[in-house]
């Protein structure tokens, strides 16, 4: 008996031990987490993001914002990105075909030098150095002579006043990469001979930048935004294409900016061509990231775009454009087979009718078709590209100011730094403006 009774206490000895042990554990975890939870915010927060915050009228909740130094620490490590269900909440209806009408974008150039150019590149003390060719020395002035003529109707002719009229007392705004700021440009340089000195102003260059027009109440304004959603080339100046991180699934930032303005005119394209894969930051959490084809983060970001036109577009005060990829001519052999060079030295518009060069990608026209085809009529497509197409004879090639020095060997071969990507001024994109002009 005796030896019965202390093997059992022994026992219950033990037990009461074991329990003892498991419930301090368990009240030590619960301890623990209670003081954590009392630890200020601040302390708590992880070193990425940085977590700023902002409101918008729009959003009932508070979105987080990355600053400069959080995109730098972003995408530590990255996976291959693995597709996903559409991001797109709206559903795909067939286009009107609008059967009838013109086709403004269907066309051939014709000479004019009567009409053109619209202005003069010297008188306009907003011209870019990038775009201004003659101010750098191009010898020829043929390329700013051009009037683009659709086929079967004829457009309406640029008439900055009437343009003036219809800004009256609204914002127009465009927003993109540098394609489009040269658009900007190429519109503030059609509107402001009109405006008399002193009732005109620029804001300085900025994310965004406004040239006022006091009289008319207008704005005519640039926002920086190359990938459309936020990315890590959210910054106009200091940028690199090399190493592009976007947030997918974001805009909220940008939209800020853009979500009352009654003119919207969107570019994106290049940015997702040049460079290696994109990268996804798909949370801010974790700051892990997927690695993706341009095409595929092309997609997701004009998805995220989409939905934003269709749940925050009044379409009873605002207007949306899309301008289409702008072409390049980098390789002269597309269109004069065994050459060698590029747009350097070209002087006439290709001829040939409906060349298309191997820089405007097929697949990404189609993206856009379709997604702009869900968005039906609330957005208007400025389908630029194949009148573009046409235009090797007016890029800035080596008459443009540039940031960068060139060694000398690179000196003596134009063609190896030629820009043959952007437009001169006076030049196409004031033909991009006369198509929005025709649209409003
Ligand atoms: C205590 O917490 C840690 C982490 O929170 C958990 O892994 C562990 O299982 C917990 N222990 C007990 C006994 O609940
Ligand atoms: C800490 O965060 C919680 C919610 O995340 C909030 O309700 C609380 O006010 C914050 N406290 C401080 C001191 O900021
Ligand atoms: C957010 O909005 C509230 C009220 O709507 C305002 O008091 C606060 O200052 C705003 N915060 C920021 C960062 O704009
Ligand atoms: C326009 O071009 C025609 C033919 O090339 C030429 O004869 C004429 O002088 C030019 N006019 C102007 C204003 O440059
Ligand atoms: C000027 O335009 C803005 C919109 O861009 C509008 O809110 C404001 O009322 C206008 N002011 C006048 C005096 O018309
Ligand atoms: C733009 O026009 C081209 C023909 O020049 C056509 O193939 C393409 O589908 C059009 N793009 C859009 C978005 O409508």
């Amino acid at each position: 008996m005796q030896k019965w009774s202390r093997r059992r206490v022994q026992l219950l000895l033990f037990f009461c031990l074991f329990l003892l042990f498991i419930i301090s554990s368990i009240l030590g975890n619960q301890s623990t987490s209670r003081i954590q939870g009392k630890v200020p915010n601040a302390t708590r927060r992880p070193s990425f993001p940085t977590f700023l915050t902002t409101n918008s009228s729009n959003h009932k909740f508070t979105k987080w914002i990355l600053g400069a130094s959080d995109w730098g620490n972003a995408c530590g490590s990255s996976q291959i990105y693995k597709k996903r269900p559409s991001l797109a909440t709206v559903k795909l209806q067939p286009r009107d075909s609008r059967q009838g009408s013109c086709d403004f974008f269907s066309g051939r150039w014709v000479y004019d030098n009567v009409s053109y150019p619209l202005y003069d590149e010297g008188s306009c003390p907003y011209m870019s150095d990038q775009l201004a060719c003659k101010k750098h020395g191009r010898p020829d002035e043929e390329y700013q002579k051009w009037r683009w003529q659709p086929h079967g109707c004829n457009l309406k002719r640029w008439k900055g006043l009437e343009m003036l009229e219809k800004l009256r007392g609204k914002r127009l705004m465009f927003v993109g990469d540098s394609l489009n700021r040269g658009q900007w440009i190429s519109m503030v340089c059609l509107l402001q001979s009109l405006i008399p000195t002193g009732k005109k102003s620029m804001s300085p260059n900025a994310p965004l930048t406004i040239f006022t027009v006091e009289e008319y109440n207008a704005t005519v304004e640039f926002y920086w935004a190359p990938l459309i959603v936020e990315s890590n080339s959210d910054d106009p100046v200091n940028h690199r294409l090399d190493d592009r991180i976007i947030r997918p699934d974001s805009l909220f930032k940008h939209a800020s900016q853009w979500e009352n303005v009654d003119i919207l005119v969107f570019n994106s394209y290049l940015w997702w061509r040049s460079g290696p894969k994109v990268k996804l930051l798909w949370s801010v959490d974790d700051g892990t990231c997927e690695a993706a084809d341009g095409l595929d983060a092309m997609a997701l970001a004009l998805e995220t775009w989409a939905n934003w036109v269709a749940s925050s577009v009044d379409q009873r005060r605002q207007r949306v454009f899309f301008v289409t990829m702008s072409p390049t001519h980098l390789w002269s052999r597309e269109w004069n087979l065994g050459s060698d060079g590029n747009c350097f030295q070209e002087t006439m518009p290709i001829e040939e009718k409906s060349y298309w060069g191997s820089g405007s990608d097929i697949e990404t026209m189609k993206l856009v078709e379709n997604i702009m085809g869900r968005l039906r009529d609330k957005v208007t497509v400025l389908n630029i590209t194949q009148l573009s197409e046409y235009r090797k004879d007016s890029h800035p090639s080596i008459y443009r100011k540039f940031w960068e020095t060139f060694a000398p060997q690179q000196l003596a071969n134009p063609v190896s730094y030629s820009d043959c990507i952007h437009w001169c001024l006076p030049g196409v994109p004031d033909v991009w403006n006369e198509l929005l002009f025709n649209f409003l």
